[in-house]
C-alpha cells in the first residue's frame, strides 16, 4: 500500500452512532409496550432508563471528543416529540434542540435520524405503514423536525435501516408492529420510500438543502453451499432485494424487488428519482444463505469461516466484505458515509484490532475511488441491544448497567490516535 493509502484526509469524519430509544431512557413506545408483552429473548428484561444519555448528554458529548470525533449520531425519539397523534410536544421539542446546541457547542457536527426503529404507540394501530396515511403522518413529523434542527446544519437520516425494520416487523413479526405478511411488507416499504421524500422535501423547505439520506443495513452475502444455483440465486435476490432496493428507488425512482414466494415489488415512484444526497451504510457481517424447500426459503447463518471466532453476539468478523459493500455503492454516484459499524465485544479486547481492519477496508474503498467521507462508530456507549436486550457491548465506553459509570474500553486510545492523527497504524 502506498503511504497516502494509509492516511485519512483533514476533511474525513471520524465520529461516534447511538440511537434515542437504545440510550435515552424514559420512553414510552412501541418497544416499551413489545417487553411488556414479554417479546425480547429474555422476556423479563426492559430498555427503562437505558443509559440515561436525556440527563447525561453533556458528559457524553465529553467522552465523544475525548476520542477525538467530532460528528455524534443521535436519533429524535418520534414517541417524545408526537405522544399523541397530532398532538406535538414542545418541551420535548425544546429539549432536543438545547441538546443539539449543546453538542455543537462542544464541536460536535450533528448526524440526527429521524426514524431509528421505534414509533409512538398510536401509531401501528392508527396509521401503520402499509397504510397510505402514514406518508402524511411521517411527513407532519418531519415538519416538525426540520423546525427544531434549524440553524444547526445538521446532516439527516430519515430511516434507519428501513430493510431491518420490514424484515424483523412485517415479514417475521419478530419486532413491532409483529406482522408476517409479504404483500404488506411490500406495501410498507414503498410508503418507507414516500415518506423519505415527503420528509427530504419538508427539510428543504425549512432549511434549505439538507444532506438527507438513509442508513441502510448491508451485509455481505454468500451461499451457504457454494456449488449450489438455489443458494447462489438467493445471494442474488436476496441481496439485492435486502441491501439495493432501498437506495436503488432512491436513485433510479424504481422500487424492485424479486424474491419469488417471498415478496416481490415493482412501483415506479418518479419524485423519489435522485432523492439522497449521500449514502448511508451500516456494515457490521456476512451472512451465508442456504435454500430451504419450504417457506420463507431461506436459512440464513453467520459462520467463522476464517477461525477469527464470531463476534460475542454470533456475527462472522469478515472485514473483507465492507470493501465489497463500498465497491457495490460506487453505483450510486453520491458520497459515502458508514453511519455504523462496530463490534459487540463484551471483554473489550477485540475492538481495537476490529477498528484496524474496517477502517484499513475504507481505506481501501477510498484508493479505489469510492467517495467515502465519513465513518461512525457504533457505538459511542454499550447500550440497550433490541432483542437481545442488555448482554451485548458494542461500546467505545463500557458502561456499568448498575450505576451507569462510563469507563474508556482499549478501543477509546486506538479509536483517537487514529481519528487525530489521520494515519491508520495497528494497535499495539
Ligand atoms: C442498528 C442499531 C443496533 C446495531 C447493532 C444496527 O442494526 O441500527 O440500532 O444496535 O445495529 O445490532
Amino acid at each position: 500500500m502506498r503511504t497516502s493509502e494509509q492516511t485519512f484526509p483533514a476533511d474525513f469524519t471520524f465520529g461516534v452512532a447511538t440511537s434515542a430509544y437504545q440510550v435515552e431512557g424514559g420512553i414510552e413506545n412501541d418497544w416499551a409496550e413489545w417487553e411488556r408483552a414479554g417479546r425480547l429473548k429474555e422476556p423479563h428484561a426492559r430498555c427503562g432508563r437505558a443509559v440515561d444519555h436525556w440527563n447525561r448528554y453533556e458528559e457524553d458529548y465529553r467522552l465523544a471528543t475525548a476520542v477525538g470525533a467530532t460528528a455524534f449520531r443521535i436519533s429524535l425519539e418520534w414517541a417524545r416529540i408526537e405522544p399523541e397523534r397530532g398532538r406535538f410536544d414542545e418541551a420535548a421539542l425544546e429539549g432536543y434542540r438545547e441538546r443539539l446546541l449543546k453538542m455543537k457547542a462542544h464541536g460536535l457536527t450533528p448526524v440526527v435520524t429521524l426514524h431509528h426503529f421505534t414509533h409512538p404507540t398510536w401509531f401501528h394501530r392508527e396509521t401503520p405503514w402499509h397504510s397510505a396515511q402514514s406518508v402524511e403522518v411521517f411527513r407532519r413529523y418531519s415538519r416538525r423536525c426540520a423546525a427544531l434542527l434549524e440553524g444547526l446544519d445538521a446532516r439527516v437520516i430519515t430511516f434507519n435501516e428501513p430493510m431491518v425494520l420490514l424484515l424483523g416487523g412485517y415479514l417475521q413479526g419478530a419486532i413491532p408492529p409483529g406482522i408476517a405478511d409479504g404483500a404488506l411488507t411490500m406495501k410498507a416499504l414503498e410508503n418507507l420510500v414516500r415518506s423519505h421524500v415527503v420528509a427530504r422535501r419538508e427539510l428543504g423547505e425549512k432549511l434549505g438543502r439538507v444532506e438527507t439520506g438513509i442508513s441502510q443495513n448491508m451485509l455481505a452475502f454468500a451461499p451457504d453451499r457454494w456449488w449450489n444455483p438455489l443458494d447462489r440465486a438467493l445471494v442474488r435476490l436476496g441481496g439485492q432485494a435486502y441491501n439495493h432496493a432501498f437506495h436503488e428507488a432512491l436513485s433510479t425512482g424504481k422500487l424492485r424487488v424479486n424474491m419469488p414466494g417471498v415478496a416481490t415489488a415493482r412501483v415506479d415512484i418518479p419524485e423519489a428519482r435522485d432523492s439522497a444526497e449521500f449514502v448511508g451504510v451500516n456494515y457490521y457481517s456476512r451472512a451465508h444463505l442456504r435454500f430451504v424447500p419450504r417457506p420463507p426459503f431461506i436459512e440464513f447463518k453467520y459462520r467463522d469461516t476464517q477461525g477469527r471466532g464470531l463476534t460475542d453476539i454470533g456475527w462472522e468478523d469478515w472485514p473483507e466484505g465492507f470493501l465489497q459493500t463500498l465497491r457495490d455503492v460506487k453505483r450510486y454516484g453520491k458520497p459515502v458515509w458508514i453511519t455504523e459499524n462496530g463490534i459487540d465485544d463484551r471483554t473489550g479486547t477485540r475492538r481495537p484490532k476490529y477498528l484496524h481492519t474496517h477502517l484499513a477496508q475504507v481505506l481501501a474503498a477510498r484508493a479505489e475511488g469510492v467517495d467515502v467521507q465519513g465513518y461512525l462508530y457504533w457505538s459511542l456507549l454499550d447500550n440497550f441491544e433490541w432483542l437481545e436486550g442488555w448482554g451485548p457491548r458494542f461500546g467505545l465506553y463500557h458502561v456499568d448497567f448498575d450505576t451507569l459509570e462510563r469507563k474508556p474500553t482499549p478501543a477509546c486510545d486506538y479509536f483517537r490516535q487514529v481519528a487525530t492523527g489521520r494515519k491508520l497504524v495497528a494497535p499495539l
